[in-house]
Protein backbone atom coordinates (compact mmCIF):
# COMPACT_ATOMS: atom_id res chain seq x y z
CA UNK A 1 0.00 0.00 0.00
CA UNK A 2 1.45 3.66 -0.85
CA UNK A 3 2.33 6.09 2.27
CA UNK A 4 0.57 8.75 -0.32
CA UNK A 5 -3.42 9.40 0.64
CA UNK A 6 -5.46 8.00 -2.17
CA UNK A 7 -8.45 9.99 -3.48
CA UNK A 8 -10.17 10.21 -6.66
CA UNK A 9 -13.74 10.15 -8.48
CA UNK A 10 -16.24 7.58 -9.18
CA UNK A 11 -18.20 7.83 -11.99
CA UNK A 12 -19.57 6.28 -15.26
CA UNK A 13 -18.55 6.94 -17.62
CA UNK A 14 -15.79 9.30 -15.85
CA UNK A 15 -13.02 9.67 -18.71
CA UNK A 16 -13.89 13.47 -19.50
CA UNK A 17 -14.03 14.61 -15.97
CA UNK A 18 -11.84 17.45 -14.52
CA UNK A 19 -11.94 16.45 -11.28
CA UNK A 20 -8.15 14.60 -11.19
CA UNK A 21 -6.69 17.75 -12.84
CA UNK A 22 -8.85 20.32 -10.73
CA UNK A 23 -7.48 18.44 -7.41
CA UNK A 24 -3.71 17.51 -8.29
CA UNK A 25 -3.43 21.69 -8.96
CA UNK A 26 -4.64 22.20 -5.89
CA UNK A 27 -2.63 19.27 -3.91
CA UNK A 28 0.42 21.09 -5.71
CA UNK A 29 -0.59 24.88 -4.26
CA UNK A 30 -1.21 24.23 -1.49
CA UNK A 31 2.20 22.16 -0.95
CA UNK A 32 -0.07 18.61 -0.15
CA UNK A 33 0.85 15.59 -1.44
CA UNK A 34 -1.70 12.72 -2.06
CA UNK A 35 -2.88 10.45 -5.01
CA UNK A 36 -6.41 11.50 -6.52
CA UNK A 37 -7.43 9.33 -9.53
CA UNK A 38 -10.61 8.42 -12.18
CA UNK A 39 -12.41 5.46 -11.59
CA UNK A 40 -14.76 3.88 -13.84
CA UNK A 41 -17.35 2.29 -11.89
CA UNK A 42 -21.02 1.08 -12.82
CA UNK A 43 -23.86 1.35 -10.81
CA UNK A 44 -23.99 -2.36 -9.98
CA UNK A 45 -20.22 -2.77 -9.30
CA UNK A 46 -20.72 0.82 -7.02
CA UNK A 47 -21.68 -0.27 -3.16
CA UNK A 48 -19.03 -3.01 -3.31
CA UNK A 49 -16.49 -0.48 -4.77
CA UNK A 50 -16.67 1.79 -2.66
CA UNK A 51 -16.20 -0.42 0.64
CA UNK A 52 -13.35 -2.01 -1.12
CA UNK A 53 -11.66 1.44 -1.57
CA UNK A 54 -12.03 2.78 2.01
CA UNK A 55 -11.00 -0.85 3.16
CA UNK A 56 -7.49 -0.54 1.16
CA UNK A 57 -6.86 2.81 3.50
CA UNK A 58 -9.10 5.50 0.54
CA UNK A 59 -9.19 8.96 2.08
CA UNK A 60 -11.49 10.26 -0.20
CA UNK A 61 -13.76 10.23 -2.99
CA UNK A 62 -15.85 12.27 -5.27
CA UNK A 63 -19.23 10.91 -6.44
CA UNK A 64 -20.45 11.96 -10.21
CA UNK A 65 -23.06 11.07 -12.53
CA UNK A 66 -25.07 8.60 -12.02
CA UNK A 67 -23.97 7.48 -8.64
CA UNK A 68 -24.68 10.62 -6.57
CA UNK A 69 -27.80 9.02 -5.28
CA UNK A 70 -26.85 5.87 -4.80
CA UNK A 71 -23.56 7.24 -2.63
CA UNK A 72 -26.74 8.38 -0.03
CA UNK A 73 -26.59 4.22 0.88
CA UNK A 74 -23.09 3.72 1.18
CA UNK A 75 -22.13 6.58 3.96
CA UNK A 76 -22.39 5.95 7.27
CA UNK A 77 -23.20 9.31 8.33
CA UNK A 78 -24.09 12.45 6.33
CA UNK A 79 -23.42 16.01 6.80
CA UNK A 80 -27.03 18.01 6.68
CA UNK A 81 -26.53 20.00 3.19
CA UNK A 82 -26.33 16.11 1.96
CA UNK A 83 -29.21 14.80 4.20
CA UNK A 84 -30.56 18.20 2.53
CA UNK A 85 -29.94 17.15 -0.88
CA UNK A 86 -30.30 13.50 -0.62
CA UNK A 87 -27.78 12.89 -2.84
CA UNK A 88 -23.81 13.02 -1.99
CA UNK A 89 -21.15 14.37 -4.01
CA UNK A 90 -18.10 13.49 -1.65
CA UNK A 91 -17.12 10.94 0.70
CA UNK A 92 -14.54 10.65 3.01
CA UNK A 93 -12.84 8.42 5.81
CA UNK A 94 -13.92 9.25 9.31
CA UNK A 95 -12.94 6.69 12.00
CA UNK A 96 -14.37 3.55 11.21
CA UNK A 97 -17.14 4.74 9.11
CA UNK A 98 -17.45 7.14 5.86
CA UNK A 99 -18.84 10.74 6.01
CA UNK A 100 -21.28 11.65 3.24
CA UNK A 101 -21.22 15.45 1.98
CA UNK A 102 -22.73 17.20 -0.90
CA UNK A 103 -20.01 20.52 -1.83
CA UNK A 104 -22.48 21.45 -4.92
CA UNK A 105 -24.51 24.00 -3.15
CA UNK A 106 -22.16 25.57 -1.58
CA UNK A 107 -19.56 25.42 -5.06
CA UNK A 108 -22.37 27.07 -6.50
CA UNK A 109 -23.52 29.85 -3.72
CA UNK A 110 -19.60 30.56 -3.87
CA UNK A 111 -19.50 31.01 -7.33
CA UNK A 112 -22.11 33.24 -7.73
CA UNK A 113 -21.69 35.36 -5.00
CA UNK A 114 -17.55 35.04 -4.61
CA UNK A 115 -16.23 35.18 -7.89
CA UNK A 116 -18.95 36.49 -9.86
CA UNK A 117 -20.00 39.16 -7.72
CA UNK A 118 -24.03 38.09 -7.80
CA UNK A 119 -26.64 39.52 -4.70
CA UNK A 120 -28.93 37.01 -4.21
CA UNK A 121 -30.95 38.67 -1.29
CA UNK A 122 -33.94 40.13 -1.89
CA UNK A 123 -33.78 38.86 -5.91
CA UNK A 124 -36.02 36.69 -8.06
CA UNK A 125 -34.88 33.61 -8.76
CA UNK A 126 -35.47 30.79 -11.30
CA UNK A 127 -34.70 27.66 -11.62
CA UNK A 128 -35.04 25.29 -14.35
CA UNK A 129 -35.56 21.66 -13.53
CA UNK A 130 -36.80 19.48 -10.87
CA UNK A 131 -34.12 17.07 -10.44
CA UNK A 132 -31.37 15.54 -8.00
CA UNK A 133 -29.35 19.16 -9.34
CA UNK A 134 -32.19 21.30 -8.01
CA UNK A 135 -32.59 18.93 -4.84
CA UNK A 136 -29.10 20.24 -4.26
CA UNK A 137 -28.98 23.90 -4.68
CA UNK A 138 -32.59 24.82 -3.06
CA UNK A 139 -31.24 25.10 0.38
CA UNK A 140 -28.22 27.11 0.14
CA UNK A 141 -29.73 29.40 -2.71
CA UNK A 142 -32.64 29.82 -0.31
CA UNK A 143 -29.63 30.66 2.66
CA UNK A 144 -28.95 33.77 0.83
CA UNK A 145 -32.89 35.04 1.18
CA UNK A 146 -33.99 35.65 -2.12
CA UNK A 147 -37.08 37.24 -2.45
CA UNK A 148 -38.44 34.14 -4.71
CA UNK A 149 -37.20 30.72 -5.76
CA UNK A 150 -40.00 29.82 -8.71
CA UNK A 151 -38.92 26.48 -9.62
CA UNK A 152 -40.15 25.23 -12.82
CA UNK A 153 -40.19 22.01 -14.78
CA UNK A 154 -41.63 19.91 -17.69
CA UNK A 155 -43.31 17.89 -15.52
CA UNK A 156 -44.81 20.43 -12.91
CA UNK A 157 -45.43 17.96 -10.21
CA UNK A 158 -42.32 17.93 -9.04
CA UNK A 159 -41.52 21.02 -9.04
CA UNK A 160 -44.26 21.65 -6.80
CA UNK A 161 -43.03 18.81 -4.35
CA UNK A 162 -39.50 20.27 -4.98
CA UNK A 163 -40.80 23.72 -3.81
CA UNK A 164 -43.24 22.36 -0.83
CA UNK A 165 -40.26 20.41 0.67
CA UNK A 166 -38.03 23.45 1.29
CA UNK A 167 -40.94 25.91 1.82
CA UNK A 168 -39.89 26.23 5.77
CA UNK A 169 -36.28 27.80 3.89
CA UNK A 170 -37.85 30.62 2.15
CA UNK A 171 -40.32 31.50 -0.14
CA UNK A 172 -40.06 29.06 -3.39
CA UNK A 173 -42.92 28.29 -5.87
CA UNK A 174 -43.50 24.98 -8.31
CA UNK A 175 -44.81 25.61 -11.53
CA UNK A 176 -44.97 24.16 -15.12
CA UNK A 177 -43.10 26.03 -17.44
CA UNK A 178 -46.32 28.02 -19.46
CA UNK A 179 -47.13 29.27 -15.66
CA UNK A 180 -43.61 31.42 -15.13
CA UNK A 181 -44.99 34.22 -16.39
CA UNK A 182 -43.44 37.69 -18.02
CA UNK A 183 -42.08 39.84 -15.39
CA UNK A 184 -38.03 39.08 -15.18
CA UNK A 185 -35.59 37.30 -13.01
CA UNK A 186 -32.65 38.66 -11.66
CA UNK A 187 -30.92 34.99 -12.15
CA UNK A 188 -31.84 32.16 -14.03
CA UNK A 189 -30.24 28.62 -13.45
CA UNK A 190 -30.57 26.00 -15.76
CA UNK A 191 -30.62 22.62 -13.69
CA UNK A 192 -32.35 20.40 -16.49
CA UNK A 193 -30.19 18.05 -18.01
CA UNK A 194 -31.89 19.20 -21.45
CA UNK A 195 -28.37 20.69 -22.11
CA UNK A 196 -26.99 17.48 -22.36
CA UNK A 197 -28.95 16.89 -25.38
CA UNK A 198 -28.64 20.58 -27.00
CA UNK A 199 -32.19 21.18 -25.99
CA UNK A 200 -33.86 24.14 -24.28
CA UNK A 201 -36.89 24.12 -22.16
CA UNK A 202 -39.44 26.09 -23.27
CA UNK A 203 -39.34 29.82 -21.64
CA UNK A 204 -41.44 32.70 -22.26
CA UNK A 205 -39.34 35.32 -23.55
CA UNK A 206 -40.91 38.00 -20.45
CA UNK A 207 -38.96 35.99 -17.64
CA UNK A 208 -35.94 37.11 -19.01
CA UNK A 209 -34.86 41.11 -18.93
CA UNK A 210 -31.74 42.88 -19.74
CA UNK A 211 -30.94 42.40 -15.78
CA UNK A 212 -31.36 38.86 -16.27
CA UNK A 213 -28.14 36.70 -15.16
CA UNK A 214 -28.49 33.15 -16.94
CA UNK A 215 -26.34 30.55 -15.34
CA UNK A 216 -26.09 26.75 -16.97
CA UNK A 217 -24.88 24.48 -14.26
CA UNK A 218 -23.74 22.11 -17.38
CA UNK A 219 -20.62 23.32 -19.34
CA UNK A 220 -19.02 22.15 -22.13
CA UNK A 221 -16.56 23.33 -24.46
CA UNK A 222 -18.89 24.96 -26.91
CA UNK A 223 -22.09 27.46 -25.11
CA UNK A 224 -25.22 24.77 -24.16
CA UNK A 225 -28.23 25.28 -25.67
CA UNK A 226 -29.51 27.51 -22.90
CA UNK A 227 -26.00 29.70 -22.73
CA UNK A 228 -26.87 30.55 -26.48
CA UNK A 229 -30.53 30.85 -25.71
CA UNK A 230 -29.97 33.67 -23.09
CA UNK A 231 -27.29 35.36 -25.20
CA UNK A 232 -29.50 35.99 -28.10
CA UNK A 233 -32.20 37.25 -25.86
CA UNK A 234 -29.86 39.82 -24.65
CA UNK A 235 -29.38 39.12 -21.17
CA UNK A 236 -27.05 40.90 -18.81
CA UNK A 237 -24.27 37.78 -18.59
CA UNK A 238 -24.76 33.87 -19.57
CA UNK A 239 -22.33 31.59 -18.15
CA UNK A 240 -21.92 27.82 -17.75
CA UNK A 241 -21.32 26.15 -14.38
CA UNK A 242 -17.54 25.68 -15.05
CA UNK A 243 -17.08 27.70 -11.73
CA UNK A 244 -19.24 26.10 -9.42
CA UNK A 245 -17.11 22.47 -10.52
CA UNK A 246 -14.27 24.10 -9.09
CA UNK A 247 -16.15 25.74 -6.19
CA UNK A 248 -17.38 22.38 -5.52
CA UNK A 249 -14.20 20.08 -5.63
CA UNK A 250 -12.20 23.09 -3.18
CA UNK A 251 -14.79 22.41 -0.92
CA UNK A 252 -14.33 18.64 -1.28
CA UNK A 253 -10.54 19.33 -1.10
CA UNK A 254 -11.29 21.37 2.93
CA UNK A 255 -13.25 18.54 3.65
CA UNK A 256 -10.46 16.13 3.07
CA UNK A 257 -7.46 18.42 3.80
CA UNK A 258 -8.58 20.95 6.27
CA UNK A 259 -7.22 23.50 4.11
CA UNK A 260 -9.23 25.30 1.10
CA UNK A 261 -7.38 26.40 -2.05
CA UNK A 262 -7.52 28.97 -3.80
CA UNK A 263 -9.50 28.42 -7.28
CA UNK A 264 -8.73 31.87 -9.68
CA UNK A 265 -5.76 29.63 -11.05
CA UNK A 266 -7.57 26.46 -11.45
CA UNK A 267 -9.93 28.26 -13.05
CA UNK A 268 -7.29 30.18 -15.15
CA UNK A 269 -5.21 26.95 -16.07
CA UNK A 270 -8.69 24.94 -17.20
CA UNK A 271 -10.03 27.87 -19.35
CA UNK A 272 -6.25 27.87 -21.03
CA UNK A 273 -6.58 23.94 -21.41
CA UNK A 274 -9.70 24.00 -23.27
CA UNK A 275 -8.36 27.15 -25.44
CA UNK A 276 -10.37 29.64 -24.49
CA UNK A 277 -13.89 27.46 -24.47
CA UNK A 278 -16.01 27.13 -21.38
CA UNK A 279 -16.73 30.85 -21.92
P1 LIG B 1 -30.40 15.53 -12.34
O1 LIG B 1 -29.98 14.68 -11.19
O2 LIG B 1 -29.27 15.88 -13.27
O3 LIG B 1 -31.19 16.73 -11.95
P2 LIG B 1 -32.81 14.15 -13.09
O4 LIG B 1 -33.17 13.92 -11.67
O5 LIG B 1 -33.01 13.04 -14.08
O6 LIG B 1 -31.29 14.56 -13.25
O7 LIG B 1 -33.57 15.46 -13.59
C1 LIG B 1 -33.42 15.96 -14.87
C2 LIG B 1 -34.24 17.24 -14.99
O8 LIG B 1 -34.13 17.73 -16.33
C3 LIG B 1 -35.73 17.05 -14.74
O9 LIG B 1 -36.23 18.23 -14.16
C4 LIG B 1 -36.27 16.84 -16.16
O10 LIG B 1 -37.64 17.16 -16.30
P3 LIG B 1 -38.77 16.07 -15.90
O11 LIG B 1 -38.83 16.04 -14.39
O12 LIG B 1 -40.01 16.58 -16.51
O13 LIG B 1 -38.28 14.77 -16.49
C5 LIG B 1 -35.42 17.85 -16.90
N1 LIG B 1 -35.33 17.62 -18.35
C6 LIG B 1 -34.63 16.66 -18.98
N2 LIG B 1 -34.73 16.80 -20.34
C7 LIG B 1 -35.51 17.88 -20.56
C8 LIG B 1 -35.98 18.56 -21.72
N3 LIG B 1 -35.65 18.13 -22.95
N4 LIG B 1 -36.76 19.66 -21.57
C9 LIG B 1 -37.09 20.09 -20.34
N5 LIG B 1 -36.68 19.50 -19.18
C10 LIG B 1 -35.90 18.41 -19.29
Amino acid sequence: MSTVDQYGVFGHPVQHSLSPFIHAMFARETGQELAYRPYEVTAQQFPERVAEFFAQGGKGLNITLPHKIAAVEVAHELTARAAHAAAVNTLAAKGDGILGDNTDGAGLVRDLCDNLGLVITRRRLLILGAGGATRGILAPLLGLEPALVMVANRTPERAEALAAAFADLGATQGVAFEFIGEQPFDLIINATSASLSGEMPPLPDGALGPQTVCYDLAYGRNATAFVRWAKERGCARALQGLGMLVEQAAESFRLWRGVRPATTRVMDALRERAGGAYA
